[in-house]
C-alpha cells in the first residue's frame, strides 16, 4: 500500500543490510521510520515492544527470526530453541504459532547445511502467500459491499466501522478488514470508515486513520464507546473487523471491545464481519472461555498516552493517578452468533463448525 505514494510492504528481507526491514509502527502516525532486525533477539524484541503488530505480521516476523537464526546455526538444537526462543513472545495471535510449526516441520527435514537458503524462501513464501491471501479477502469482502451498495439504493456513502488496525500494517500488504475498503475505493465506491480509536494503544487512531488517509479514504475516528450510538442513529451500514484467533466454531479472539461493538451491531440489526487468513482459525479451540489465551499487556499502555507535543517532539505523560490500580485486558471474544460472516481467502462462511470444517477440506 502507499506511503507518500510510493508502494511499501509492512516487512522485507534486506540483503545488502544483512537484515529484516520493518517499519516502526510505534512511530506512527507522526514519523514514518525504518528499523533493521539482524539477529532473532531483534526479532522477539519487535515483536514484543510491538514494533511490529497484528496476527498476519507477527507470524511473518517471526518466520524471518527462524532465517536470520539458522543463517548462524543451522543445527537441530538452534532450530529447537529458536522456535521456543519466539513462540511465547504474544499469546494471543495464533500466526506466530502457526509460523514456527510450518518452519520447524519443513526445516527439520532438511539438512542442516540447506537450512539457511530453506528458511529464508519459505519465511518468503509465507511472506507471499499472507499479501495473496489478503488479495483474496479483498475480492471476497467487495462482493459484500457491492452488495450493501446496491440494498443501499442511494449514491451516498457506505458507511463502515472497523476496530484496532486490520490493514497493511497488521500483514504484509493490503490488510484483513481494510482490504476490501482499499479494493473498494480503487474501484471508485463511495466509502466512509468510521474509526474506533481503539485504547489502550490506539491502534485505531494512530494506524488505521493514517493507513486510509495515506490510500485518501474519507474516515472519522470515534471514541471507543461511540460506535453503538452510531448505530442505532443507522449511520452505520456494516462492521469489519480482523482476527487474532478464530475457534473451530467460528467465535473470533480480537482486540479488546471489538465483542461489545459486535453486540450494538446484533442489537441494531447491522452486519458484523470478520475477515481473517485461514491460518488465524484454531481447530483446537473449542472453548472459547477456556481455549484462548487473552493477552494482558502492561499496564502503562493505560496510565500513560505518547504523542508530540507543539514542537513535533515525541512525549508520554501520565493520564492516570499513580496510586490506582489497573488492568489491560488486550483481547476478548466475540462468540459466532454476534457475526454474519467470515470472510477468508476462500470465501464467504458462516461462522459455524460445520462452514469452518469445510474450509479445511
Ligand atoms: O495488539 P495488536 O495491535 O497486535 O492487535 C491487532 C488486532 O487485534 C488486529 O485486529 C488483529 O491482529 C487482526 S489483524 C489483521
Amino acid at each position: 500500500m502507499k506511503v507518500k505514494g510510493k508502494n511499501y510492504k509492512s516487512i522485507w528481507l534486506n540483503k545488502k543490510k544483512s537484515a529484516v526491514t520493518v517499519i516502526d509502527q510505534r512511530q506512527l502516525p507522526h514519523q514514518f521510520k525504518l528499523l533493521y532486525l539482524k539477529n532473532i533477539k531483534e526479532i522477539k524484541k519487535a515483536i514484543q515492544n510491538m514494533v511490529v503488530r497484528g496476527a498476519p505480521l507477527i507470524g511473518v516476523t517471526a518466520a524471518y527470526g527462524i532465517y536470520l537464526s539458522m543463517k548462524k546455526n543451522p543445527s537441530d538444537k538452534n532450530l529447537n530453541s529458536s522456535v521456543n526462543f519466539l513462540k511465547d513472545s504474544r499469546p494471543t495471535a495464533l500466526n506466530l504459532s502457526w509460523a514456527l510449526k510450518y518452519m520447524k516441520k519443513k526445516l527439520l527435514n532438511q539438512k542442516p547445511s540447506n537450512r539457511a537458503d530453506e528458511s529464508e524462501k519459505l519465511a518468503e513464501e509465507i511472506s507471499n502467500k499472507d499479501i495473496q491471501c489478503c488479495k483474496k479477502i479483498a475480492e471476497n469482502g467487495l462482493k459484500i459491499i457491492l452488495d450493501i451498495k446496491k440494498r443501499k439504493k442511494t449514491n451516498k456513502p457506505i458507511n463502515i466501522l472497523t476496530h484496532c488496525n486490520a490493514g497493511w500494517l497488521a500483514t504484509v500488504d493490503w490488510g484483513t478488514a481494510l482490504s476490501p475498503i482499499f479494493l473498494a475505493h480503487r474501484k471508485k465506491i463511495k466509502i466512509h470508515v468510521w474509526v474506533d480509536e481503539t485504547r489502550p494503544r490506539n491502534q485505531g487512531s494512530f494506524l488505521t486513520s493514517w493507513e486510509l488517509l495515506q490510500e485518501k479514504i474519507p474516515h472519522t475516528i470515534i471514541t471507543d464507546n461511540a460506535g453503538g450510538h452510531l448505530m442505532q442513529h443507522r449511520l452505520v451500514d456494516m462492521c469489519i473487523t480482523g482476527s487474532d484467533r478464530t475457534t473451530a466454531n467460528g467465535d473470533v479472539c480480537n482486540k479488546i471491545g471489538t465483542y461489545l461493538k459486535a453486540l450494538s451491531a446484533y442489537d441494531n440489526k447491522i452486519p458484523f464481519y470478520v475477515a481473517l487468513p485461514s491460518n488465524t482459525i484454531d481447530l483446537n479451540s473449542k472453548d472459547y472461555l477456556k481455549d484462548v489465551p487473552i493477552e494482558q499487556r502492561s499496564s502503562e499502555e493505560l496510565s500513560h498516552i505518547q504523542g508530540v507535543n507543539s514542537k513535533g517532539k515525541s512525549v508520554k505523560i501520565r493520564i492516570t493517578p499513580k496510586g490506582s490500580k489497573v488492568s489491560n485486558y488486550s483481547f476478548d471474544v466475540t462468540p459466532a452468533k454476534y457475526i454474519t460472516r467470515l470472510i477468508t481467502e476462500k470465501g464467504i462462511h458462516k461462522p459455524s463448525k460445520r462452514e469452518i470444517r469445510k474450509i479445511f477440506s
